[in-house]
């Protein structure tokens, strides 16, 4: 009976003190380590068609007629079509020959099917246009179309404008289409429509003429706007994965998607066929977005670029064999690319590559400072190809800030043989991925806090909450990379960057989830885990300030009611992030210290991430049903002017902005 009533009365004592409020004690008088200004970005990887079908805005697929398997791949030939491969642009050779059917009641055209169909919207301008000659002479006459078929109306095309090619030299025609009605998923068409007449077409292209910045190669202006508002300090690009390609021949190769589009050589994507189980045999790379563009798209959105270089090494997750790699005394074509792209980026316009930028449109330099050599390298092979590297790129530009990996693992025996390894060789920045679980994010609130910080810096390259049987995107995932970011920022000394990945996904088109923006032909939702993203870097700060519970940070560790905490100084305002992991409500008493003696501190006001709706997310249809909610700040300072109650209720990410006065 007695032991019976000891154990109740510990059982309640326990229950009272985890109620108890805590006090987070704020340095905000004493600046710590500097936040840098990269230090939330984002990294773009062509998976689940983000970049043909997603943020390039062409809208025909295959419109060089160079898909290796079937050149008609995503056409639909009529009448007398032949496809011949001596065209005007030698990395793209392939075209199509339009001839006269052969009966009055017969035509000849093609039909494009776009990327799961073609999105189109009443009123909207698009920009056709066509490299084309008539062999023959004399002149052709086109009409293009943009057509439901599906539609039970009198006519399947609602919009109709006409081209007459009249040269036999190669020339570019183009027209512009203003959509008569909404269609996400129309089909271009194409009649040849004077009679006796032959033509060859290449490049076949549709484009809006509202495009981000209204560029004529453009971006698809919701995806790159939606970049744009997460206010990004790092773009890396072109990923991942295809970086390395399954084959070396298949490798992302920047000098391929720079020049002339027309001239872009087309690359297999490994994301055709790397899952089985959401297979895609039609996707390609055009090229047509390029490292030009990513460079113009990191510079209009006031990100540094951030491009990571095959380092040799093919896919190491589908190759064993050693042959499929080039060995290191071959590496010097490879090593050559990177300080091409140096020189492309930042060269002046007299060096060849330099004048390739100018000649592009940008004559002034990027201003690169980061490069990445390798994605996701692991084993004792990948030291040794990054060692050449690190030593040319030394030696000719030592101002070129040199980004490691340090594999596929957030931790384990790769990830610890490499980061001493990238500390030997030098390298500025060591990329570490974490696509893990929900216990894996809860438990790493305090995973920078020893790290050693006289190596090299952090960049979170790869990261975002997946639960096992759960990988999609939903409230409490993001609720979790909040939580976690905290740690991230309280060590800004040592992180540096970090960037949530994947970027993007088309919903009919995915190959990997979760990721940060969906879209379909017409139109595009931020998740939950981008406007995690979007607040840390519009509350970034300029400075980390302690912030502790009994001289320890608030890290989710036992006994700290499952929150976690960091604070900034931005000016003369303080953020203070709390993130409520927990199913109960919580308090927190803010006192900040440090401060002079006539410093008042004002709450300004509260953001609010929350909802009721854990395991769901925002959707193509409730595009807004969770996004965060900005209001004052409730409660009032105590005597001292110092100290401030906050609750917090559960499942919730506050900022919580306060003056210096
Ligand atoms: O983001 C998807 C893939 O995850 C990346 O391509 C790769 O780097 C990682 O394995």
């Amino acid at each position: 009976m007695r032991t019976q009533r000891l154990l109740l009365l510990v059982t309640a004592c326990a229950l009272c003190l985890a109620a108890t409020a805590q006090t987070l004690d704020i340095q905000a008088g004493k600046r710590s380590a500097p936040i840098q200004p990269t230090m939330y970005g984002i990294f773009f990887e062509d998976i689940n068609f983000a970049a043909d079908g997603g943020l390039y805005a062409e809208l025909v697929k295959n419109r060089s007629f160079e898909f290796p398997q079937d050149a008609l791949q995503g056409w639909k030939a009529f009448g007398k079509v032949e496809v011949r491969d001596d065209g005007p642009f030698a990395r793209n050779p392939h075209y199509v020959r339009l001839s006269e059917p052969g009966h009055a009641h017969k035509w000849t055209g093609l039909d494009n099917e776009g990327f799961f169909g073609i999105g189109l919207e009443a009123g909207k301008s698009y920009r056709f246009s066509v490299w084309a000659r008539v062999p023959l002479g004399g002149s052709a006459k086109l009409r293009i179309e943009f057509v439901d078929p599906a539609s039970a109306g009198e006519q399947q095309y609602f919009t109709q404008e006409h081209i007459t090619v009249d040269s036999r030299e190669w020339k570019l025609y183009e027209v512009v289409l203003t959509a008569a009605q909404t269609d996400p998923k129309a089909v271009l068409r194409i009649f040849l429509e004077s009679r006796g007449s032959c033509v060859d077409l290449e490049h076949v292209s549709l484009f809006p003429t509202d495009t981000w910045m209204g560029h004529r190669n453009g971006m698809r202006k919701d995806l790159a706007q939606a970049l744009a508002d997460l206010h990004p300090g790092v773009f890396r690009f072109p990923g991942g994965c295809i970086v390395e390609g399954t084959d070396l021949a298949t490798r992302y190769n920047w000098k391929n998607t720079v020049g002339p589009v027309e001239n872009r050589p087309l690359n297999e994507n490994r994301w055709e066929y790397t899952f089985p189980h959401r297979f895609y045999p039609d996707y390609y790379q055009s090229g047509g977005l390029g490292f030009f563009e990513f460079f113009c798209l990191s510079e209009e959105i006031g990100a540094e670029p951030l491009p990571i270089l095959s380092c040799g090494l093919a896919c190491q997750f589908q190759n064993d064999d050693p042959t499929a790699h080039v060995p290191v005394d071959e590496l010097q074509p490879y090593i050559q690319d990177a300080l091409d792209l140096i020189e492309f980026a930042n060269g002046s316009t007299d060096t060849p590559w330099g004048a390739l930028r100018a000649e592009m449109g940008h004559p002034a330099p990027f201003g690169l400072k980061f490069l990445g050599i390798g994605n996701e390298q692991w084993g004792p092979e990948y030291p040794e190809h990054l060692e050449p590297f690190v030593k040319a790129l030394r030696a000719a530009h030592p101002e070129i800030r040199i980004v490691g990996s340090s594999g596929p693992n957030s931790e384990g025996d790769q990830f610890d043989y490499l980061w001493p390894e990238m500390r030997r060789l030098g390298a500025d920045l060591v990329d570490e991925h974490f696509y893990r679980p929900y216990d894996w994010f809860l438990s790493q609130g305090a995973r920078y806090d020893n790290y050693d910080r006289k190596g090299p810096k952090v960049f979170a390259g790869e990261y975002a909450c997946h639960a096992s049987g759960r990988k999609l995107n939903h409230f409490y995932a993001s609720l979790l990379e909040a939580a976690f970011m905290t740690g991230l920022e309280r060590n800004a000394d040592i992180v540096h960057m970090a960037t949530y990945a994947p970027l993007f996904a088309h919903v009919e088109g995915w190959q990997w989830r979760p990721d940060l923006i969906w879209y379909d032909n017409l139109s595009s939702f931020r998740t939950a885990s981008w406007h995690v993203q979007q607040l840390y870097s519009a509350y970034k700060g300029q400075y980390v300030l302690q912030a502790t519970v009994d001289g320890a940070p608030l890290t989710g560790a036992e006994g700290q009611q499952g929150l976690f905490a960091s604070a900034v100084l931005d000016g003369n305002k303080v953020y203070v992030k709390v993130v409520n992991t927990a199913a109960e409500p919580r308090t927190l008493r803010l006192n900040f210290s440090g401060l002079k003696k006539k410093q008042r501190v004002a709450p300004l006001e509260r953001v609010r991430f929350t909802t009721d709706k854990l395991y769901e997310d925002n959707s193509l249809e409730a595009p807004e049903q969770i996004v965060p909610e900005t209001g004052p700040l409730p409660g009032d300072l105590d005597a001292t002017g110092r100290g401030f109650d906050i609750s917090i209720p559960p499942y919730c990410f506050d900022i919580c902005v306060f003056n210096l006065q």
